[in-house]
């Protein structure tokens, strides 16, 4: 019984989903030499718009945020056309897009941009190298600066702008698993002890400057943002960082977004310092729209969502394995099961 992913859903009552069902965002590496987006992927997100809402694969808000070859942009024309291309076929098949706005912060490589500076809260690097290119191992990134900071809130607020003109419904901010905005909210990540660091309303303060530079562009009602409280992936957990969340949340919560997103892969993943799930940790802090993830199925998140553990589910993998995702859950067939060897190409 899965039903309840099939009605419909307004977000902030101005945008109408056809389910609740969003496809989440997956960054597939697809885009040409240019970060514009290819005729291939505008034909893979056409054949995904029966989706409630598609959330695109991360967009880079400017080229020093790039971190991953061949991931598209959204700041500069052609790439506006290019997304253009993308939203009509979304459109024309009935569905709507979101772009999911991006920028890596110390996961970035000079290698990509032509050598300048990485950027990030703290001098500090993520240990490793870019994945499949072992030879990039990552920087040390530059400490922004408060000018860099401004800097990069008026990135954020013209790639929404350039967004909307690209076609998109709305934007996801990618505040989440372990990226520049989620590197702000974590200690690991953020040693600063100006007024971007230290305390939980300092560390909170450049999410919520992007938030509300992104709202005041395009308005709360085409706006979201992606979390995730729990560190999982390039950034170390740390107790202190529940305080910081604990007064994202409640900031948040007085911003009328269209959604709230969690990052995470596994959502049956325990955080102590979090007392339990993330969802649940949010949840209890936040009672507006939030999208849950992290390996559901149709039938885990339908009685999830049943269970007000939140309202509309993400379903990332599997829509990678089948398209037709949606169909394939209503009418009850068969999914093909995913595997990693499917990132290979576009279907
Ligand atoms: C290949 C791949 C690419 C991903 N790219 C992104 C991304 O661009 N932005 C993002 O926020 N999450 C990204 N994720 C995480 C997914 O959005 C999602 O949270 C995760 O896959 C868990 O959901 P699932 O179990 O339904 O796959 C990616 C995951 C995969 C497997």
């Amino acid at each position: 019984m899965t039903s309840n992913l099939f009605q419909s859903y307004a977000l902030n009552n101005s945008i109408n989903l056809n389910n609740r069902i969003l496809m989440a965002p997956l960054t597939r590496c697809m885009a040409d030499d240019d970060l514009v987006p290819t005729q291939t992927m505008t034909e893979y997100y056409g054949r995904r718009a029966e989706a409630g809402l598609i959330i695109s694969e991360a967009v880079l808000i400017r080229p020093d945020g790039q971190g991953y070859p061949n991931t598209p942009g959204l700041f500069n024309a052609a790439q506006i056309n290019g997304w253009l291309k993308v939203t009509d076929a979304v459109h024309s098949n009935g569905g709507k897009i979101f772009a999911q706005l991006w920028h890596t912060g110390r996961v970035a490589h000079p290698h990509f941009f032509g050598g300048s500076d990485v950027i990030a809260p703290s001098a500090l690097a993520v240990d490793g190298s870019v994945p499949r290119m072992r030879e990039l191992t990552y920087q040390v990134p530059k400490a922004a600066s408060a000018a860099d900071i401004t800097q990069l809130i008026k990135d954020y607020s013209q790639a929404a702008a350039n967004a909307i003109e690209a076609g998109f419904d709305g934007v996801e901010i990618h505040g989440a698993n372990g990226y520049l905005i989620d590197q702000f909210l974590h200690h690991d990540s953020n040693r600063r002890s100006d007024q971007y660091g230290g305390s939980a309303e300092n560390m909170s303060r450049f999410a919520l400057a992007v938030v509300d530079a992104v709202t005041d562009r395009i308005g709360k009602n085409k706006t979201a943002l992606r979390i995730s409280p729990g560190a999982y992936v390039n950034i170390e957990a740390d107790s202190r960082d529940r305080d910081v969340f604990d007064y994202l949340l409640a900031e948040l919560k007085l911003r009328d977004l269209a959604f709230l997103h969690i990052g995470i892969f596994d959502d049956s993943m325990q955080f102590d310092y979090l007392g339990g799930s993330v969802s649940s940790y949010v949840r209890a802090r936040y009672n507006k729209t939030l999208v849950g993830v992290g390996s559901y199925t149709a039938e885990t998140a339908s009685a999830a969502i049943n269970e007000n553990k939140f309202d509309l589910i993400a379903i990332g993998r599997p829509f990678i394995a089948n398209p037709d995702y949606v169909s394939r859950v209503r009418q009850g067939s068969e999914l093909q099961p995913y595997s990693d060897e499917m990132l290979g190409s576009l279907v």
